[in-house]
């Protein structure tokens, strides 16, 4: 019998364990470290930011299946064996997405915090508000979950333009594409959205001088950052000079270059700054146990899975 692995890091192993053996019919599951086995009997892997090297001791592994809609940390493998690598894309997750960017870009936009401030001093003072069309909000990313939250806040009202690596017409949702249009899409959007995948090209995307392009004389007199994509999309030294400096008038993180987020971090203590623990968009085992059981079970008929990641391009 085909054994599954399961090797994961930073959730709890637990319940995916429990899922995966009440829900995977005909196939052992094992669970990294304890309960390995025979590792000749591990056909696949399921994986969370696996320790780089565990999977190339597997000889019949035959397809890797990430548990989280990134593979950064796997394609970041120089060892990973070559066989298809699938990422997840499920509508649970792109849903809790949505909700955290649509959120976030709420939070900004109706001035919470600064009510949140008022309400700390016993202050009844109602601040001027603009209306969610006069706000430009800018998607980096037109992936499953960036193409989502576009529509989401398109919805509500906002003036939303994406930007990502090739052409993407959206309905509603005013488009750029490539290195040679970013600075326009930075230049009309006064709330960024990063929900890029961190790649090669993607690393240290953000800087300070592109924070600089960002709309500041808008309708929230100001530019926000909102960061769900990967820590490291952004240079967080640039990111600090650009929130003292006033370049930024506030960012929300949920990623980080290393994760947990140190206590020493600035961000954790910095007045303009929103922290989430990497909390965006769970991935739970009860809705995506299945989606990968049955991408097994398409590979076992010899269909094609969905989601294959394009080791090329690393997303
Ligand atoms: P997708 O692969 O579906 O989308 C990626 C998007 O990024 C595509 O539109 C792609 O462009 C664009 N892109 C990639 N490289 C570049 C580039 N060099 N220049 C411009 N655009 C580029 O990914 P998902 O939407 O599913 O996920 C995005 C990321 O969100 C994940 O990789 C992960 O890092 C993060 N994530 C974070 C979570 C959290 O809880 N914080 C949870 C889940 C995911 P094109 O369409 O042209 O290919
Ligand atoms: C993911 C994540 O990629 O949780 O799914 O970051």
């Amino acid at each position: 019998m085909s054994a599954i692995l399961l090797a994961i890091t930073g959730w709890n192993p637990q319940e995916w364990d429990a899922r995966f053996r009440r829900r995977a019919h005909g196939h052992d599951i094992r669970l990294w470290p304890d309960r390995i086995g025979d590792p000749a009997d591990i056909a696949y892997a399921a994986v969370w930011k696996p320790p780089p090297g565990l999977l190339a001791q597997f000889p019949n592994l035959r397809a890797i299946f990430s548990l989280g809609a990134g593979v950064d940390a796997l394609t970041g493998d120089a060892t990973l064996p070559a066989v298809p690598l699938v990422r997840i894309v499920d509508a649970d997750l792109t849903m809790r997405m949505t909700e955290y960017v649509v959120l976030q870009v709420l939070m900004i936009h109706r001035q919470q915090r600064r009510y949140d401030a008022q309400q700390r001093q016993r202050l009844w003072r109602e601040l001027p508000q603009p209306a969610a069309h006069e706000v430009a909000v800018g998607v980096m990313g037109l992936g499953v979950l960036g193409a989502a939250a576009a529509a989401a806040l398109a919805r509500l009202g906002f003036r939303v333009a994406g930007w990502s690596r090739t052409a993407k017409p959206l309905d509603g949702i005013e488009t750029f594409h490539g290195v040679g249009a970013l600075d326009a899409f930075l230049e009309r959007s006064e709330i960024l959205v990063c929900l890029l995948p961190l790649t090669p090209a993607t690393d240290g995307l953000v800087t300070h001088a592109r924070l600089r392009k960002l709309k500041r004389d808008g309708a929230l007199g100001g530019a926000y950052l909102i960061n769900a994509g990967r820590g490291r999309l952004a240079v967080e030294g640039d990111l600090l000079a650009a929130l003292d400096d006033g370049t930024l008038a506030g960012a929300t993180l949920d990623v980080f270059a290393e994760e947990p987020l140190p206590p020493t971090s600035p961000f954790w203590a910095h007045p303009k700054v929103t922290v989430t623990p990497h909390a965006a968009a769970a991935s739970v085992p009860a809705a995506l146990v299945d989606n990968v059981l049955r991408q097994i079970a398409r590979f076992e008929r010899g269909e094609a899975m969905d989601n294959v990641v394009d080791r090329t391009a690393g997303y």
